[in-house]
């Protein structure tokens, strides 16, 4: 479980140009949860993801994961625990290396357990039925450079790439926003099926609302640093496409 306990973040704190971007959180994200979080631009989304990453640090409240207290753990100690989706597809991958080298960097980064990387063929032989699992073809291009793929593909083994160690969480923050609808749809299908796949516990980011209501099991909207609401799997299956709407009317 991640629990989130009273987290405020003040950026530039007694300046004139001091941001609350959290004014008290409280939210506790069981395992295998996927949690959608909708909300306007600067409702502080980002920062409270940024918080479970590790990335930004509170300035008071606590988190912890699986009992662990993480509050005060860098980013770089938490992807044990953690990997991420930035909405970019080109900052999740090396354009000039090709599908395989950008896995032996992520093995290398996140240093999976069971999987050497020394052993190549063995190594090249399990990226290449993990990537078959997408779907996309792909794994008969895996020589081939990044940047020869579509953002969609890069996208779709960006998130292949950051769980195939033992990570638990996964935190996406608008992983689809730079897609076309296409390849975004691909790219949620990827990650609906990987996230059931290996039973991830996920934070999801998103300002399309038909994703928000089609996929995740919980979802929260956000405003000025709070959690306006929080709605479980029970009330969402009663909940109808344009309720979410009307959440922003
Ligand atoms: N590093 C930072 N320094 C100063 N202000 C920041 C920083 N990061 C975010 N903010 C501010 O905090 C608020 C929340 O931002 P953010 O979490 O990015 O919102 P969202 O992701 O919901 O759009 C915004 O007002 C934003 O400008
Ligand atoms: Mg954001």
């Amino acid at each position: 479980m991640i629990a989130i306990d009273h987290i405020h973040k003040v950026f530039n704190k007694g300046k004139a140009n001091q941001v609350d971007a959290l004014n008290g959180i409280d939210l506790k994200i069981n395992n295998g949860e996927f949690l959608v979080i909708v909300g306007s631009n600067g409702s502080g989304k980002t920062t409270l993801l940024n918080i479970v990453a590790g990335s930004v640090l509170p300035t008071s409240g606590t988190i912890s994961i699986d009992g662990n207290d993480v509050t005060d753990i860098p980013d770089y100690k938490r992807s044990q625990w953690i990997a991420r989706v930035l909405q970019n597809p080109v900052s999740g991958t090396a354009s000039d290396l090709s599908i395989i080298d950008n896995f032996r960097l992520a093995a290398i980064r996140t240093k999976p357990k069971g999987l050497s990387i020394g052993v190549d063929e063995a190594f090249k032989k399990l990226v290449k039925e993990k990537i078959a699992t997408l779907g996309m073809g792909l794994e008969n291009k895996t020589d081939q450079p990044m940047d020869t793929l579509s953002g969609g593909q890069r996208q779709a083994l960006t998130l292949l790439m950051s769980i195939m160690d033992s990570c638990k969480v996964l935190l996406l923050d608008e992983p689809t926003a730079a897609l076309d609808p296409r390849s975004a749809e691909v790219v949620m299908k990827t990650a609906d099926k990987l996230i059931k796949d290996f039973n991830l516990t996920t934070i999801l980011i998103t300002h399309n609302l038909k994703d928000a209501y089609n996929y995740g099991s919980r979802i929260i909207q956000m405003r000025e640093g709070i959690i306006l609401k929080d709605i479980n799997t029970e009330k969402k299956a009663e909940l109808k496409q344009n309720d979410l709407f009307d959440w922003f009317g």
